[in-house]
């Protein structure tokens, strides 16, 4: 993915925009980076416009040595947007990716012509889920983002994709390991006070495609269809043989859902 750069914000963010036709804007997880969507850029960027972005923290971008929220990151996408000359656009959010969506979705709702909500979850921590925040962040700080490597691979990929697809788990370790500290102990910050989004989900009036792994065990598929109950029209897709990265796991079956998805709002 060939590497574009904007100053937004006060940070340089980095992106890859491939392709033309409807937008389609993909927002990564924790603690990865834009190079998690590259089967879906290559797939897709012969009928979409796929724009892919590093969220402030992760890969090419800068990580700011301070605290920010997920609505600043929310800010980053609308202002990279402005930079493209971009008025709507599909997005796909997954995991954090999704978290930044809801935040997107509340302050710039006009923007979104449709989304994906990818092994994502609406509601807010619980006060055991931001002590584990904390412990990893002290993790980070005191062992390196390779410590952070050990303990997340189990809990986005499935075990059969540990075990027999050695190219994923290097892949998936090399861009958690390519984050600075700062970045990671700010997402993890980020992510801690997100507020619950289970009241903005019957509010949503825009197509709106979930998927899931059905391995997916960090955003299970009960999460999934609690918002495909409350979101209005919205469809549900669990992909067989997934766990919480389905599109790096099944990318033919992501794929082909995005894919769908994405004709018909062209229609
Ligand atoms: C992610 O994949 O973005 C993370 O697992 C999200 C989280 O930690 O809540």
């Amino acid at each position: 993915m060939s590497s574009l750069y904007a100053q937004i914000n006060g940070l340089t963010i980095a992106y890859s925009d491939r392709g033309t036709g409807l937008p389609l804007v993909f927002l990564h997880a924790f603690p990865l980076n834009r190079t998690m969507w590259a089967q879906q850029a290559e797939a897709l960027s012969a009928r979409f416009r796929i724009i892919t972005i590093d969220l402030r923290g992760h890969g090419e971008s800068d990580a700011p040595l301070w605290h920010y929220t997920l609505d600043q990151s929310a800010d980053d996408v609308r202002a990279l947007l402005n930079h493209l000359g971009i008025r709507q656009a599909l997005f796909v959010g997954l995991s954090m990716g999704g978290y930044i969506l809801f935040a997107f979705y509340r302050k710039y709702a006009v923007r979104v012509k449709g989304m994906i909500l990818a092994d994502t979850r609406a509601q807010a921590d619980t006060e055991e889920g931001r002590g584990g925040r904390f412990q990893m962040a002290q993790t980070a700080y005191t062992k390196g983002p390779s410590a952070i490597a050990d303990i997340m691979i189990p809990k986005l990929l499935s075990p059969a994709t540990i075990q027999t697809r050695p190219e994923i788990v290097q892949k998936v370790r090399s861009m958690i390991e390519g984050n600075q500290i700062s970045g990671i102990a700010g997402d993890l910050m980020a992510m801690a006070e997100r507020p619950d989004s289970v009241p903005l989900l019957p509010q949503i009036s825009c197509p709106t495609q979930i998927i899931v792994g059905e391995l997916d065990q960090a955003t299970p598929p009960s999460d999934a269809n609690l918002m495909a109950e409350k979101i209005p029209g919205a469809r549900l897709a669990i992909i067989p043989g997934a766990a919480h990265l389905s599109n790096l796991e099944q990318p033919e079956a992501f794929n082909q859902i995005v894919a769908a998805f994405a004709s018909e709002l062209c229609k």
